[in-house]
């Protein structure tokens, strides 16, 4: 089964955003991925609601928003409204994980939960079944651009037999610092969905990038 490519607007040009939506649509790539920071969770501020939904209006595949914000309870119901297909919410930002997964899921979309790269992977353990999407940040999160985290491929070893073992349909999705070079080993080590965002946007040709990204498998 090929793995699902889910390439991260942040590292697009956003007065061109348009354009980058419609690479995505008229390409191989399968989400679109939607970074959403605060400038609390994380040291950046990148882009938000009203900016979710004019992406979504352009979108024809689905939004994988990631939010690196506080408090994420606040906001489900808005990013269900703005067209999020998957909402991802950081286990270390939410207080009460399995109320926020509970309510993502009775909103309509599919819940995530994301770890930072220092986040051991059983935290997860009792809330697993909650989610159709765990990601692993491969990066601190906060910028796109970053070098990837050699000791997070363990933590998608271990993610990787925690859903074989529950029976699970859970996607494992990797973040960060996502390229040629990096994939294999990850595709390797039980990631299913591939972010990337600089190796695309950053790529001379974007479309012929997320074709080799695909061809990884
Ligand atoms: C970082 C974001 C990533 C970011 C990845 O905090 O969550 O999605 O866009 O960027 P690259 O692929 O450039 O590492
Ligand atoms: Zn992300």
């Amino acid at each position: 089964m090929s793995s699902i490519l889910s390439p991260s607007l942040l590292a697009a040009d956003f007065l061109h955003l348009g354009e980058a939506v419609t690479l995505i649509n008229e390409t191989e790539a399968d989400w679109v991925h939607c970074d959403v920071m605060d400038g609390q969770f994380v040291p950046n501020i990148s882009f938000g609601l009203p900016v979710i939904r004019d992406i979504a209006r352009a979108a024809r595949k689905p939004l994988d928003v990631h939010l690196m914000i506080e408090r994420p309870e606040q906001f489900l119901a808005d990013f269900k409204q703005a067209g999020a297909t998957y909402l991802t919410i950081h286990q270390e930002a939410s207080r009460h994980l399995d109320r926020s997964l509970h309510a993502i899921r009775e909103l309509g979309m599919r819940p995530g939960i994301a770890l930072n790269p220092a986040t051991p992977a059983e935290t997860l353990t009792h809330v697993l079944h909650l989610a159709d999407l765990v990601l692993v940040m491969t990066v601190n999160p906060g910028f796109g651009g970053q070098s990837f985290i050699p000791y997070t491929l363990e933590k998608v070893k271990q993610l990787r037999q925690m859903i074989d073992a529950s029976g699970l349909d859970i996607r494992l999705e990797v973040d960060g610092g996502v390229d040629l070079r990096t994939a294999p080993a990850l595709l390797e080590a039980g990631a299913d969905t591939l972010v990337a965002g600089s190796a695309i946007f950053g790529a001379p040709d974007p479309a012929a990038m997320i074709r080799q990204l695909k061809a990884l498998g």
